[in-house]
């Protein structure tokens, strides 16, 4: 018997981009209808959890991250009684429906902020992060993520507002316990209706130090804020307090994006007394290769270091807490285009990096696509994207640091969030199965040959593929609870570990490159779980493929 047992350790879980998933009425832009119809589709891929990126009130100027009413559904996505109808029938086909939580900031068109910036005292003066200006400038130096500076002036307050993301998004002020309480009512009004957890928004985002001192000034003239408002003073606190009037009530999952997080932060946000959040999505294995720029550069990453972070994690959670497993989401590049090869190996390395992740301990996030292995947009011209972070980005770099604009067109191709962004690939019709409007943002034009339809019924497929990890999953304890141990650290090629539980040990060995690899552990004589390849690896594994044995020993 597993005393650690947890439905939600155990569990599998599918984001929706709801914008772009499946649009049901013909306006371009995809909606909670659009949802219940591919219910059938998801449960034939057999996940568990259903996560919704924000489907809230929006003016839309971060696609939702900007809520102006947490209370009621965005106009292009459906109606609160849409909403009701998916979960409803999410629940009847077993899965559960996990929500966007969004409570660093919300939108400067939400009541709150609306009240707040009246010049009058009021209930909501100090409901987010005001301050005074410093000889007519902003208080500080810092930068908003989302380019230029992370504070506005506000003419009706004459006072200025912190924003870490875009001036649209101001901050909330978490140290006003009226904030909180307003937000835990809020939580447990969705709680109440049913929902069964929720995936909480750069949740390590929410306690600022008192210090509004400068930030470092690493490239360009404005300071890093990073240091003043990532794991701030009362985080855990905060957390803590959330957990006990709140989040200890239900029986539900939460998963904390949790921006700049370390093992020794993760443990205390998912630790064994189980009084904050049950999991975090560290971002290290995302961050590698970052550089000057942050993540805009080109430079490839080592499989070495890829390695190093993973058994970090693997390990250094293994007895106190529990790991997310993900190669993307909304805000990062496709899997397949980023660590595998979207080109001439495209099946099999979008199963090997399938393989190489849904057999490690954790709880496995697949977003939309993935499973077909879409791949990056392809955008040619700035024109097309639509994200507010790559445009604002382009600017800086290209206006303001003098990086050329091929040079930062290449950047966006490689790395900006709407490679992920394009609508699902359904079938192979005009739209893609995704609209029969026109696209709020253009469908990625290899839709006739990757789409969901094909795959279905293709045994060899992706989509069949992950259907059978996530079976495996369901039947083996080794795969959820397994002890996890990484195997030649040192290759440059392969990702291999071992993962023991009870008498059982599976080995996992992956080939990341398009090469053949010898290796010694490949074996003959022992079971194999699943492999992307047909026939038997015998001496080296062949490009991208991807082995599991599962051996019993007494
Ligand atoms: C998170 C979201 C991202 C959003 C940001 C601000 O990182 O995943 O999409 O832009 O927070 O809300
Ligand atoms: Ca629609």
């Amino acid at each position: 018997m597993n005393n650690d047992a947890k439905w939600w350790k155990e569990a599998v879980v599918y984001q929706i981009y709801p914008k772009s998933f499946k649009d049901s009425n013909g306006d371009g832009i995809g909606d909670l209808p659009g949802i219940v119809e591919k219910l059938d589709y998801l449960h034939e891929l057999g996940v568990d959890v259903l996560w919704l990126s924000p489907i809230y009130k929006s003016p839309n100027d971060d696609n939702g991250y900007d809520i102006s009413d947490y209370q009621d559904i965005m106009d292009d996505f459906g109606t609160m009684e849409d909403f009701e109808h998916l979960l409803s029938e999410a629940h009847d086909k077993g899965m559960k429906i996990i929500m966007d939580l969004v409570v660093n900031h919300t939108s400067d068109e939400h009541s709150w902020f609306m009240e707040s910036r009246k010049p009058q005292e009021n209930e909501y003066s100090d409901f987010y992060i005001w301050k005074e200006g410093k000889n007519g400038n902003a208080p500080n130096n810092w930068g908003s993520w989302f380019g230029g500076s992370a504070w506005e002036y506000d003419e009706s307050k004459k006072s200025y507002y912190l924003h870490i993301f875009s001036k649209k998004q101001p901050d909330l002020n978490w140290k006003n316990a009226e904030v909180r309480e307003k937000i835990y009512s809020m939580m447990r009004w969705w709680l109440d209706k049913g929902v069964d957890g929720f995936r909480m928004d750069v949740i390590s985002l929410i306690s600022k130090t008192d210090d509004f001192s400068d930030g470092k000034v690493d490239e360009g003239i404005y300071g890093d804020l990073a240091p003043f408002c990532i794991n701030g003073p009362h985080v855990h606190e905060y957390l803590k307090e959330m957990n006990e009037k709140v989040l200890s009530r239900y029986d539900i999952m939460t998963v904390g994006e949790t921006t700049g997080v370390t093992v020794e932060e993760a443990k205390k946000y998912s630790g064994k007394n189980e009084d904050e959040l049950n999991m975090v999505f560290q971002f290290e294995h995302m961050e590698l290769g970052n550089g000057k720029y942050g993540k805009w550069n080109d430079s490839p990453i080592k499989l070495s270091q890829l390695k190093e972070i993973f058994d970090k994690w693997q390990n250094g959670l293994a007895d106190t807490s529990w790991n997310t497993l993900f190669w993307s989401n909304h805000d990062q590049p496709r899997a397949v285009s980023r660590f595998g090869n979207d080109g001439k190996y495209w099946r099999e390395s979008a199963k090997m990096l399938a393989t190489c992740l849904h057999m490690m301990r954790g709880t496995p996030f697949i977003y939309q696509g993935e499973e077909i292995g879409m791949t990056n947009a392809g955008f040619e011209s700035l024109d097309d994207y639509r994200d507010i972070e790559s445009i604002n980005a382009f600017h800086e770099l290209v206006d303001e640091l003098g990086i050329s604009k091929e040079k930062m067109m290449l950047y966006l191709k490689k790395i900006s969030r709407d490679n992920a962004r394009t609508p699902m690939q359904w079938d192979a019709s005009e739209g893609a199965g995704f609209t029969e409007g026109n696209p709020w943002i253009n469908i990625n034009c290899n839709y006739h040959v990757i789409n969901a339809q094909k795959q279905i019924n293709d045994e060899d497929s992706i989509f069949n593929y992950y259907r059978k990890l996530i079976k495996l999953r369901h039947e083996k304890p080794a795969i959820v609870y397994g002890k996890f141990q990484m195997l030649i650290k040192e290759s440059e090629e392969l990702f291999v570990y071992e993962r023991s539980y009870e008498e059982t040990v599976l080995t996992v060995i992956c080939n990341f490159t398009d090469k053949n690899i010898p290796c010694e552990l490949l074996r003959e004589r022992e079971d194999v779980l699943i492999s992307n390849y047909s026939n038997r690896a015998v001496k080296e594994l062949r490009p991208y493929e991807a082995i599991v044995y599962e051996r019993k020993c007494r």
